[in-house]
């Protein structure tokens, strides 16, 4: 079956956050029964929202949007290859291109490295760390339009920005993509090993979180800095806290909600406009 609805699913565990939530989820097994989905959601006013990895998301307690999960079928043997180009699903995790690139030293896809992501997901939001950003390396993205089209994106350079597409029009989902790489550099397994260890001494990895919660407002300016300068290390509501280990985290450590989340995330964003008049852009999607 390309679809399964699941009604009233428990969908905590569909975020990396893993804020309590419940709602209406379905999987989708193939682009074919996406295409037909869709339409058919479109016809019905019914609002919807694709959840990859869930490493950027938050979800409210109760989801009012149908929950979309890809899970298209992916032969691992595809990668046990050097390719010029790449096509790959949207629902493949990122973590496979890592190891990929780790194997075969491909220049550019240093990237991926520790980006806790489907590929769809971290195109829709030009994923990135200070490698660099995933949109580097997209040739074309495969998308279906609400009306269930597939049609091809050409990438040039206009079409991302920082943690930002410009070309997904509204309803439109990512099913997969063409990559393409910049050559071999043998420099580029210690590059990754290098970056996961620094990774690992300033990010809480092991804690339920999820990711980067603000953009930083400028490149030398990044909300981490800014939220410990202001003194907000260790601020909590409820079970939810402003991680120790960097302050533009937030740790789960109980049973936490969204309303939790979003008085803390205000309570950050009043204190750096009130003291900075700095105003602070969400990165996390809620
Ligand atoms: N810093 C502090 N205190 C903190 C945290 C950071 O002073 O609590 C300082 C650091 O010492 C450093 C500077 O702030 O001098 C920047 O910190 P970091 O290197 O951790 O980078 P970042 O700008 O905070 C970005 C991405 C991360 C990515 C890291 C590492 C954004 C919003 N975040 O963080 O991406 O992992 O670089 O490459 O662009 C994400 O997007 O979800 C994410 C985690």
């Amino acid at each position: 079956q390309d679809c399964s609805y699941l009604p009233n699913c428990d969908l905590t565990s569909y975020t990396t956050m893993r804020l309590s939530s419940k709602g209406n989820l379905i999987e989708v097994r193939s682009i074919e029964g996406l295409q037909k989905l869709l339409p058919l959601l479109t016809a019905e006013k019914r609002e919807y929202l694709v959840v990859g990895w869930g490493a950027n998301q938050i979800l409210p307690a109760i989801c009012d949007k149908i929950i979309i999960h890809l899970d298209f079928p992916f032969d691992s043997t595809y990668l046990e290859v050097a390719r010029d180009e790449y096509i790959l699903p949207a629902s493949l995790g990122i973590n496979h291109l890592t190891s990929h690139a780790v194997k075969f030293g491909l220049k550019g896809w240093e990237v991926f490295t520790g980006i806790p992501a489907s590929l769809g997901g971290a195109i829709y939001m030009n994923a990135g760390t200070n490698l660099g950003e995933i949109g580097t390396l997209v040739k074309s993205v495969q998308v279906v339009t609400r009306t269930g089209e597939l049609r091809e994106e050409i990438i040039d350079k206009t079409s991302f920005s920082y943690r930002h597409n410009h070309f997904l029009k509204d309803g439109e989902v990512i099913v997969g993509a063409t990559l393409v790489h910049l050559g071999m550099d043998s420099t580029i397994p210690q590059k990754i090993k290098d970056y996961l260890e620094y990774r690992k001494k300033t990010q809480p990895l092991a804690t339920k979180n999820c990711g980067c919660v603000f953009k930083n407002p400028h490149k030398e300016l990044q909300a981490g800095r800014l939220i410990d300068l202001m003194g907000l290390k260790a601020l909590t509501v409820g079970g939810l806290r402003v991680s120790p280990k960097h302050a533009n985290f937030i740790e789960n450590g109980g049973a936490s909600n969204w309303d939790q989340f979003k008085d803390l995330v205000d309570t950050i964003r009043f204190q750096m406009d009130h003291f900075y008049g700095i105003e602070f852009e969400l990165e996390v999607k809620i």
